[in-house]
């Protein structure tokens, strides 16, 4: 198994080049089964987590091909990929696909809108918690799905078609949000979601799904109306860039100092969290080609954040604003209010020397003078790289072990890191 060396110590400077969104490549590559024509998808990252979906679309008949590895003069690997579903060969995602990647359970929406039935497996737990699909449920069924839990599978059926209805989220899901809005493009009538989630994820899906011919309005806010079509053409459209690779390095340039651009980055995708670095005395700036952060010898100061759905500060950047605060000159609180159970990676911060204790939902942060390296294991996507982070900043030499969950969600990283001058290498197994 591979693992990352990392030798603290050095600022960053330099350009990284932000990639396209793995939350919004997911629900668009899921999109490709609405359709017997071609979705071309641009700026689609090279992950483990879009390869797996490129199999598990497979699974179902969706063929693929590729081509423009290296756009942008040479320094993003982003993708131009075509994904035709032309004929769905199998409405049945199975557990072993599954449960290795929660996200493809959202095949149940499309496959279920335009072959009227889907059997896909329930996708289990997971470490940041149990992750339950009643939302998925409740919402599909108020489309007129019948649905069954058989033998660890949830069989939906609509063999007359979906019906459009007023549905609202007890619970704000943007996997949910997507399913039901895939789910409704096709549905027979109007569809109005209410309490959806406003991720700009969602924004990019809605208007994928309208380049393909839907018709849906209020994507980004709270009501999402989509008035149903009988069928869904092709289209062509763009990955967002990633707001959580873009925070992830802004905390990284905020911890180890020095002056970066991220190139490609948009502020307008994460205020919250750049409002919240801000303040811990790093210097964010949105320039024409992207976002300039730069922290040059002032302290950290402590910031206090609670996760929230968007607008809001991002569980998934949760776990590297607590690395930066590790450093900080102060205490600060940390509330995840998203997930249960999405504080693993403070006891491999420990291991580092922060000094956290926690107290139910929230982590508090006692800054310390400094780190120092240690071998230390990723356990999750953001978890790891929030040892990434760390490591950055800490004396000496950190070892970072299951690096496979680093390489599900950023592409990469040690390329990106060293060619800012981060002290940072992949050692292959
Ligand atoms: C997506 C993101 C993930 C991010 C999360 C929250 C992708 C591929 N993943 O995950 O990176 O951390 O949004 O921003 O885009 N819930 C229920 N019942 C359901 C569905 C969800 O109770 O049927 C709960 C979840 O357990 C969680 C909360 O709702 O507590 C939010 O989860 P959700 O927004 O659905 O997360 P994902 O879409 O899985």
């Amino acid at each position: 198994m591979d693992r990352i060396r990392i030798r603290g110590g050095s600022a960053l400077n330099g350009t990284i080049p932000v990639s396209g969104a793995k939350n919004a490549a997911l629900p668009l590559m899921i999109a490709s089964l609405l359709t017997d024509d071609t979705l071309t998808l641009e700026n689609v990252p090279h992950l483990a987590d879009v390869e797996q979906l490129i199999r598990i679309l497979g699974n179902h008949g969706v063929d693929y091909s590729v081509n423009g590895r290296r756009e942008n003069q040479g320094k993003s690997y982003a993708r131009t990929i075509h994904f035709n579903a032309r004929s769905i060969v199998d409405t049945t995602a199975p557990y072993e696909l599954v449960s290795k990647m929660r996200a493809s359970f959202w095949v149940i929406g499309p496959l279920l809108a335009r072959m009227g039935e889907a059997r896909v497996s329930l996708p289990g737990g997971c470490a940041i918690g149990t992750r339950p699909v009643d939302l998925f449920i409740e919402g599909l069924r108020a489309l007129g799905t019948e649905i069954d839990i058989e033998g660890g599978y949830v069989v939906a059926r609509a063999k007359k078609g979906l019906k459009g209805a007023h549905y609202k989220f007890p619970k704000t899901s943007v996997g949910a949000t997507h399913v039901l809005m895939m789910a409704a493009s096709l549905a027979d009538g109007e569809t109005v979601l209410k309490n959806a989630a406003r991720e700009p994820e969602v924004v990019n899906l809605a208007e994928c799904l309208n380049a393909m011919g839907a018709k849906i309005s209020g994507a980004g806010s709270p009501t999402i109306v989509i008035e149903g079509v009988p069928t869904l053409s092709g289209a062509r459209h763009r990955v967002i860039p990633d707001r959580i690779e873009t925070g992830t390095y802004a905390l990284a340039v905020a911890m180890a100092g020095g002056d970066v651009l991220l190139e490609g980055a948009r502020t307008d995708l994460l205020e919250s969290a750049l409002a919240s670095l801000g303040r811990t005395g790093a210097e964010v700036t949105q320039t024409n080609a992207g976002i300039r952060v730069r922290r040059n010898g002032s302290g950290i100061a402590p910031v206090d954040v609670t996760t929230e759905p968007f607008p809001g500060f991002p569980t998934d950047l949760q776990a590297q604003f607590m690395a930066l605060m590790t450093r900080a000159k102060g205490q600060s609180r940390i509330t995840e209010t998203i997930f249960e159970n999405r504080f693993m990676h403070v006891q491999e911060l420990a291991r580092l020397g922060a000094r956290i204790s926690l107290d139910g939902q929230t982590a508090v942060v006692e800054g310390v003078d400094s780190l120092k390296g240690a071998p230390v294991m990723a356990t999750d996507l953001r978890a790891s790289v929030s040892l990434v982070i760390a490591g950055l900043a800490a004396e000496g030499e950190t070892l970072i072990n299951r690096v496979y969950h680093l390489d599900r969600g950023f592409e990469r990283l040690e390329e990106k890191l060293s060619a800012c001058g981060a002290e940072i290498e992949r050692i292959s197994a």
